[in-house]
């Protein structure tokens, strides 16, 4: 199962991947996480990337095609995996294609998270991420059971410096211009489906599956999760 999660910062993108990770044990590849993880350990590309991602700009795409190439060839991608914040621009879509081509598989879906703006500002605003192990909060619609702190390792969590408000709007501005075209793209191919992003994660989780679901005339994705059951 080749799956991209399309949608503007805060809409669920990375929620939802880790939904698909734990039911199908397919990997969830994050190009933020892997760049701000880059950051953390100070390597060039971390010192490249942080003033851009602060100021809600994309890394160039020769690097972000790069990095994907390299992680797409990794063994655990070999039965699938769910791309997270990658192709964010038409270079980085043209060049998904052509190393997928290369590894002799096609992507099954693209799912695109639909949330209004409003909403959008009210998440990432609220947003607090455990910087050990990446696990993701929100202070109202989902907190930890002992504010500011991970549940899993106990960690103090923090904000990420690329959700501050103006940094926000820049980040839903550089979305529309680059990353938002794409739909066309893959509506035009057959593979988009458009999904409501508000309401609960689990509500949404549904839809998602649904959309996954092997349908008539249409390139489709047998469902088999990892305990052996098929999804419908
Ligand atoms: P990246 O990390 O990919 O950020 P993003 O796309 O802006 O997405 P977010 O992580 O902000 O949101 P999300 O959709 O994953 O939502 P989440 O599930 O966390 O990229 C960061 C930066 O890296 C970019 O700006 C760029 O600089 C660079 N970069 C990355 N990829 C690149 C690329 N390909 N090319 C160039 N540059 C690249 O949820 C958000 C909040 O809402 C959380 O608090 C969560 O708990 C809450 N929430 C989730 N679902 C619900 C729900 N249903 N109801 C209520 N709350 C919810």
């Amino acid at each position: 199962m080749h799956i991209v999660l399309l949608g503007p910062p805060g809409a669920g993108k990375g929620t939802q991947a880790k939904k698909l990770f734990q039911e199908f044990k397919i990997p969830q590849i994050s190009t933020g996480d892997i760049l701000r993880a880059a950051v953390q350990q100070g390597t060039e590309l971390g010192k490249r990337a942080q003033p851009l991602m602060n100021a809600g700009k994309l890394v160039p795409d020769d690097i972000m095609i790069g990095i994907v190439e390299e992680r797409l060839k990794q063994a655990d991608c070999s039965k699938g995996f769910v791309l997270d914040g990658f192709p964010r621009t038409l270079p980085q879509a043209e060049a998904l294609e052509r190393v997928l081509r290369k590894l002799g598989c096609n992507l099954d879906r693209v799912i695109s998270l639909e949330v209004p703006e409003e909403i959008l500002v009210e998440r990432i605003s609220g947003r607090r991420i455990c910087p050990t192990d990446g696990s993701v909060y929100h202070v109202l619609q989902n907190p930890p059971q002992r504010a500011g702190y991970c549940d899993k390792d106990g960690t103090g969590l923090i904000q990420r410096e690329d959700d501050k408000e103006e940094n926000v709007r820049e980040r839903l501005k550089v979305y529309s211009a680059l990353t938002e075209p794409l739909k066309a793209l893959y509506r035009k191919k057959g593979l988009l489906s458009e999904i409501n992003g508000v309401g609960s994660a689990d509500g949404i989780y549904v839809e998602i599956r649904r959309a996954l679901a092997p349908r008539n005339n249409a390139p489709g994705v047998r469902l088999k999760s990892k305990t052996g059951k098929k999804s419908r």
